[in-house]
């Protein structure tokens, strides 16, 4: 019977590199659906179109020609054919995603076609061959995949997230790289919540924080989640 994990979580949880490693361990595919914003963003921002401009943005993104690559090894992002994996990192994407992820319409053209890749890994075909899928982002426990097999909201206290995500983008954690860190992510966790809701567990949801624990030791914790 196909799997289908669904983790959300925060800026900096974790919940990249931990939805992986579970996708590897038990042979699923791994969609990003952060990705998907972020190359919406970068697809709109490179047609010149405002960010602002709702409509025009919205669509923008129904045409948008993505391909994702739904091996958790290495996944893949493709626009129009092209490798854009590092350009959707960019400080510059990171600093607009959050505007082009409030977009209603947005949202609701990225949801289907999330759903649809879910439904594909489900069925016979597919990357997985049918044996499943783990997807995570912010919306994934609730909106997406609220009837996924196994849904986990992954949190972190914000202290350890802005640790992580300094070692990740500025190879260390001292003070003063952390605090440099601290407006991006606290306030795209803001403006992120303004339309999802992705810091308390709904029902049904299992809370896993990982503030105290290393990665391997969240990747078993998360396991035996799913074992259960
Ligand atoms: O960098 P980080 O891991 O925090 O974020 P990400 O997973 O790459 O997602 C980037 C952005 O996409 C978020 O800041 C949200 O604005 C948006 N997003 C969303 O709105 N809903 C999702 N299911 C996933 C991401």
């Amino acid at each position: 019977h196909p799997l289908s994990i669904a983790i959300d979580g925060p800026s900096g949880s974790g919940k990249s590199s931990v939805s992986k490693a579970v996708a590897r361990s038990l042979g699923l595919a791994y969609l990003d659906t952060g990705a998907m914003y972020r190359a919406a963003t970068l697809w709109v921002m490179g047609r010149g179109i405002a960010l602002d401009d709702q409509v025009a943005v919205a669509r923008a993104v129904k045409d948008m020609p993505l391909v994702q690559v739904l091996d958790p090894v290495s996944p893949g992002v493709e626009l129009d054919g092209i490798d854009v994996a590092d350009a959707i990192r960019s400080a510059d994407v990171t600093t607009n995603v959050s505007k082009v992820a409030t977009n209603l319409d947005v949202r609701g053209e990225l949801r289907a076609r999330q759903r649809a890749i879910i439904d594909q890994e489900r069925a016979t075909g597919g990357f997985s061959a049918g044996r499943g899928i783990v997807a995570e982002g912010r919306d994934i426990t609730t909106v997406v995949a609220p009837d996924a097999d196994v849904r986990i909201l992954l949190t972190a206290s914000e202290e350890a997230r802005l640790a992580r995500r300094s070692l990740e983008v500025n190879g260390t954690a001292n003070k003063e790289a952390v605090d440099s860190m601290r407006d991006q992510v606290v306030r795209r966790d803001r403006d992120d919540s303004t339309v999802t809701q992705f810091t308390v567990a709904a029902d049904g949801v299992v809370t896993l924080d990982s503030s105290d624990l290393d990665f391997d030791q969240t990747v078993a914790a998360a396991l035996r989640i799913v074992a259960k």
